[in-house]
């Protein structure tokens, strides 16, 4: 395409070195459709004749057709999708030399690319709407289950099982909103900005806007060449996504052990050992928290390379691709197969239980009861922390004794603090907004389904 300018031709290894076709020609269809607006723009503005632009267009309908029956076999000789999409629609139809006016292959990689981009992400953003529906209708599957909350691993306060899917609802929903900023971030069109600085034909942004439905051109030609914050933008959704992910993992990895053991993983998402016949291993749940890593990682790859790039276009820049599509198709994956398993977990409620009378969850419940009777919390604080300590030492379980048991620590203690001391009542009753009470998470649930 340039060897007007030199005397010796590209060596091969250099060829292999700079070729980005590997990575790129999966935008190959992308790519046509930023040219037939091109087209489009330079046969209304006159600056090619009409039938000439027809013509372009007719060619790059033939190529399209080539690629979308696997009829087209690129060539790393000829560098990238661009390039490649270029000499062949040039063979078919020799006016083809004429789509590159008025387009250096810096704006048409960035078009090409947001275009790419966004149309994967309105893909995702469905798939994360289905997850949404799925975290929903857990939460109404498990409104009245009743688990262990956890602080510093250690046993809090019971909470109702819904309560837990909808925490997760409200990760992945701040997640969605990250995906539209990704989206409205890529929302402007690069074509017209040139190699760098415009160009002194008379062509209209406006139209290969409009045609390829951005929002407007990108307002400052330097700037659009040079600019990869709309990735960046796509990797932080990438990156929280897959630690809310991880954790989500985690959880359910920890909670389906034998010691745990109140999580059911359905069979179909588990893998068996070779060697240990009794196994059944949550490896789904493993590998999507062990892929964290490539995706975070992809993100510091696009960062680094950015950090002191010189303005504009750098062709390290053409390195931005790779980490971008491992952690699109990651994602993806990721979210789908999370999606259907988590529509799959069971809860073992009275595994849940008898865990819960390991601990002493319903200490806070002692606590507000004897507020509830006047006395200040700090004092009520110590006077139950001195009773768990007792029911420590003395092997003691707070369920099995009498009232007048309950009395040498807790005067006040009568039968209506006894018929509030079971984990379920005690999730029923913390009804303030946002909290674990059935009537709270059932509200959050119609909510939620507002919401997507
Ligand atoms: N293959 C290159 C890329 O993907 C095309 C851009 C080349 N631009 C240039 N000025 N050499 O970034």
């Amino acid at each position: 395409m340039w060897h007007g300018r030199f005397k010796q031709s590209m060596a091969e290894i250099v060829k292999d070195f700079t070729q980005s076709l590997d990575i790129d020609w999966r935008m190959a269809e992308c790519d046509i459709e930023g040219s037939m607006a091109h087209v489009k723009m330079l046969g209304e503005t006159g600056i090619l004749k009409p039938d000439e632009a027809l013509k372009i267009e007719n060619g790059l309908t033939k190529v399209l057709d080539e690629i979308k029956n696997g009829k087209f076999t690129p060539s790393k000789d000829l560098e990238d999708v661009h390039m490649n999409i270029e000499a062949r629609l040039t063979e078919i139809e020799p006016l083809g030399s004429k789509l590159h006016t008025a387009r250096s292959r810096n704006d048409q990689v960035a078009t090409t690319t947001r275009l790419y981009l966004r149309e994967r992400l309105n893909i995702l953003s469905e798939e994360l709407n289905e997850l949404l529906k799925v975290l929903i209708s857990n939460s109404e599957r498990h409104l009245k289950i009743i688990i262990p909350g956890y602080t510093h691993m250690q046993q809090a306060q019971p909470v109702s099982m819904g309560h837990y899917w909808l925490a997760w609802f409200e990760n992945f929903y701040r997640d969605r909103t990250r995906l539209n900023s990704a989206l409205e971030s890529l929302n402007e069109c690069p074509l017209g900005a040139g190699a760098l600085a415009g160009s002194t034909l008379p062509i209209n942004r406006e139209m290969t806007s409009e045609i390829l439905k951005f929002k407007n051109p990108t307002r400052n030609s330097l700037d659009t060449v040079a600019n990869r914050d709309y990735m960046a933008d796509f990797h932080y959704f990438a990156s929280m996504l897959m630690i809310h992910i991880s954790r989500l993992c985690n959880d359910l990895i920890t909670w389906n052990s034998q010691e745990f053991a109140f999580v059911i993983l359905p069979d179909e998402f588990c893998t068996g050992s070779s060697m240990m016949p009794q196994k059944k291993n949550p490896d789904v749940l493993e590998l999507s928290r062990g892929k964290t890593g490539q995706v975070i990682g992809n993100f510091m790859d696009l960062l680094i390379n950015l950090k002191g790039l010189p303005m504009t276009y750098n062709r390290d820049l053409q390195e931005d691709k790779r980490g971008l599509w491992n952690s699109l198709d990651t994602i993806e994956n990721v979210i789908k197969i999370m999606s259907e398993l988590l529509s799959k977990v069971e809860i073992n409620q009275e595994i849940a239980l008898s865990g819960l009378n390991k601990g002493f969850s319903l200490a806070t419940d002692i606590a507000e009861f004897l507020v509830m009777r006047g006395v200040p919390f700090r004092e009520a604080h110590e006077i139950v922390g001195k009773f768990v300590g007792w029911c420590i030492e003395n092997n003691l379980r707070p369920e099995n004794l009498n009232l007048s048991e309950w009395k040498k620590f807790i005067p006040e203690a009568d039968e209506e603090l006894l018929k509030i001391l079971s984990p379920f009542e005690s999730v029923k009753r913390r009804n303030t907004y946002g909290g674990t009470g059935f009537e709270q998470v059932e509200r959050q649930i119609e909510e939620a389904k507002g919401r997507i």
